[in-house]
C-alpha cells in the first residue's frame, strides 16, 4: 500500500521531469515562436531605433529572466520569410538556408538593463541576407544576419 504510493509519487515526478525537460530543448524552436522573435511586419513605429528595440523586446516578451544579448526583427511578411525554407533560399547546409534576397531587418543589441521590462538596446536598421534553420519547411530558429557583399 505506502510501496504502491511511493512509486507512483516517484513515476509522476519523473513524468513531470521530463515534460519539462522536453519543454526546454524544444524552447523557441517552431514557427510561431520564431514569428514571435523575429517577424514585425509592417514594422512597428518608434521614435528611433533604439526605442523600436527597447519596446519590440518588451512587448514581445523575450525578456523574461534577463536581457537578451541580440535579437533581431525582420521587417517582411510571413510567407516571404517561410520561404527562404524553399524556393526563395539556398540550402547552406544541414536544414539551415540563406535567403536569396535581402530583407529589411532591425538588429537589437543588449547595453544594460534590468528584466523583464526594462532591457536597453541598441537598435541598428539595415537590408541584409537571413539565414535560418527549417523543419518541415518553416523557419524554428534564426542563424545570423549577412552583412551585404
Ligand atoms: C512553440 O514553442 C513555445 C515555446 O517557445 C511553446 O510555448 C509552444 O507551445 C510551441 N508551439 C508548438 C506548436 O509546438
Amino acid at each position: 500500500m505506502l510501496t504502491s504510493k511511493v512509486s507512483c509519487c516517484l513515476v509522476a515526478h519523473l513524468a513531470i521531469l521530463l515534460g519539462l525537460l522536453l519543454l526546454g530543448t524544444c524552447r523557441g524552436q517552431n514557427w510561431s515562436s520564431f514569428q514571435n522573435k523575429h517577424i514585425d511586419f509592417p514594422k512597428s513605429s518608434a521614435s528611433n531605433p533604439n526605442a523600436y528595440c527597447n519596446l519590440m523586446m518588451m512587448r514581445r516578451n523575450l525578456n523574461p529572466k534577463r536581457c537578451k544579448p541580440l535579437n533581431t526583427f525582420v521587417h517582411a511578411s510571413q510567407s516571404d520569410i517561410q520561404a527562404v525554407c524553399s524556393r526563395e533560399g539556398t540550402r547552406y547546409k544541414d536544414n539551415l538556408y540563406d535567403s536569396n534576397r535581402e530583407f529589411p531587418l532591425t538588429d537589437c543589441k543588449n547595453v544594460g538593463g534590468n528584466p523583464p521590462n526594462n532591457c536597453n538596446y541598441v537598435g541598428t536598421p539595415g537590408t541584409k541576407k537571413i539565414r535560418v534553420a527549417c523543419e518541415n519547411n518553416y523557419p524554428v530558429h534564426f542563424e545570423l544576419v549577412h552583412t551585404t557583399g
